[in-house]
């Protein structure tokens, strides 16, 4: 095998998503919407790990984490309260000449249009990033609603109603996996930024004393997640906001970047929010957010400690950084060198013939079965079979050849060294089961 090289384009990252059935274009039939996509098979399969992977790392790392699924459709004065009427926007210049639209922080208005060469913008406007609609069949002002741009504060205005239902204590969190909606001016970089999109979102309710002690502990837990899931650490850094980047909520920020070909970007953020949250809603609602302290039998609003990751985001990063291609043999192939948990299909089963199909089938079969997601193939050359599991980033694939007839065994062969093991049968759901574990 010759040197792998990794470095690779955002446009072979997302041919191979269409080619492989990853990721597609939203209604692509009718000329597709910007920023928003559709996954296939293989795309939902590699979301669900994802999904997984973060569940199991934050009810692992601390007890005391409780779930909300939490309506996407939330109603205006929950935003007011929430800031997002107020603060939720992104500056925005137009192009006098060609109409392109852009970030005005994002360009240099000093210098001509990137995409005309003009020198004519707009002034700088502010644009609120949440869609708006109106529930019901009246539209008048009490009927608008909001898409919500974070999952967040579906917690927080419930943080009463799952605090007297669950008899937890602080400190505890609640978590959430769930669409956000955000019309981005420019949705750009694949699904890095898009319009719609999945946020794994954990709210760590503290005392305000312990403020500090669990911003630094969910910091080092979310940065070491990472590596646990097969990003090379050399990809992945902690880095602090500046005063003039920090959210309306946040009194201070950590994000978790991941170097991406277009530079060190954030991948999530873990914010201290203080009261922030509730205290506005406390405010707004009239509902009193406070909880009881029985040692000091005063009551206090407790501080909030977030971590927030895009799902989309971390499924591009996932993809730049698993994106290999080498020569074996004079023949170029790709790669994705998924960590085992993340490869959307944890095995193939490739009769070597298709004279030799029934007792490999019947293996596939019993695996399957046993809650594995494995695929089964036997046309094509079993050279074309390999690239294609390489290129889904598959780790393993066993072959039935004619020996296997005798000796009952199946070939393994290892997708990131190439090395060939001859293993027993009987053997392969334990051979599976050390891989993922
Ligand atoms: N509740 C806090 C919050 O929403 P954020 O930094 O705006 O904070 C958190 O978003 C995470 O959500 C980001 O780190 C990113 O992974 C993801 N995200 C935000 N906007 C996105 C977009 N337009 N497209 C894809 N992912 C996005």
């Amino acid at each position: 095998m010759s040197q792998a090289t990794s470095n690779v384009s955002l446009d072979t990252i997302i041919s191979l998503c269409k080619r492989r059935g990853f990721v597609y274009q939203s209604a692509e039939i009718y000329g597709g919407l910007n920023g928003v996509y559709d996954f296939g098979h293989l795309g939902s399969m590699l979301k669900q790990n994802i999904r997984n992977a973060w569940t199991q790392s934050i009810t692992k790392q601390q007890e005391n984490i409780l779930f909300l699924e939490g309506a996407i459709l939330g109603p205006h004065a929950m935003w007011e309260a929430s800031g997002h009427i107020e603060g939720f926007h992104d500056p925005m210049v137009d192009c006098l000449e060609c109409k392109h639209r852009f970030r005005a922080d994002e360009i240099d208005l000093q210098k001509s249009c990137p995409h005309c060469g003009n020198k004519a913008w707009t002034d700088v406007r502010q644009f609120n990033m949440m869609f708006k609609t109106h529930v019901g069949a009246a539209q008048e002002h009490s009927s608008v609603a909001y898409l919500r741009p974070e999952t967040a504060q579906t917690i927080f205005v419930n943080f009463k109603n799952v605090m007297s239902t669950n008899r937890v204590k602080i400190p505890f969190g609640i978590a959430q996996i769930g669409k956000a909606f955000r019309n981005e001016i420019t949705p750009k970089h694949f699904l890095f930024r898009v319009r719609e999109f999945e946020q794994m979102e954990l709210e760590w309710f503290c005392h305000p004393d312990d403020t500090q002690h669990f911003f630094d502990l969910w910091c080092d837990l979310r940065h070491s997640f990472y590596t646990t899931i097969g990003i090379k650490e050399k990809n992945i850094r902690l880095r602090s906001h500046e005063k003039e980047e920090l959210a309306h909520y946040s009194s201070r920020t950590n994000d978790v970047e991941y170097q991406f070909p277009f530079g060190w970007k954030e991948l999530e953020g873990i914010a201290d929010r203080g009261s922030f949250d509730l205290d506005q809603h406390s405010k707004h609602s009239g509902k009193d957010l406070s909880v009881y302290d029985d040692e000091t039998k005063s009551s206090y609003v407790p501080h909030v400690i977030e971590s927030s990751v895009g799902v989309g985001r971390l499924f591009t990063a996932l993809f730049f950084d698993a994106y290999c291609q080498d020569v074996i043999e004079g023949e170029e192939r790709t790669v994705l060198k998924f960590h085992p948990s993340m490869a959307p299909i944890k095995a193939a089963f490739l009769p070597l013939s298709k004279k030799l199909t029934e007792p490999i089938r019947n293996l596939y079969k019993q695996i399957a079965q046993k809650g594995y997601k494995v695929e089964f193939d036997e046309s094509g050359s079993i050279g074309k079979r390999y690239r294609r599991q390489d290129e889904i980033g598959t780790p393993v694939c066993f072959t039935y050849d004619f020996d296997s007839e005798q000796d009952q065994c199946v070939t393994a062969r290892d997708r990131d060294t190439l090395k060939q093991e001859r293993i027993s049968m009987d053997h392969v759901e334990s051979y599976l089961n050390n891989l993922l574990s």
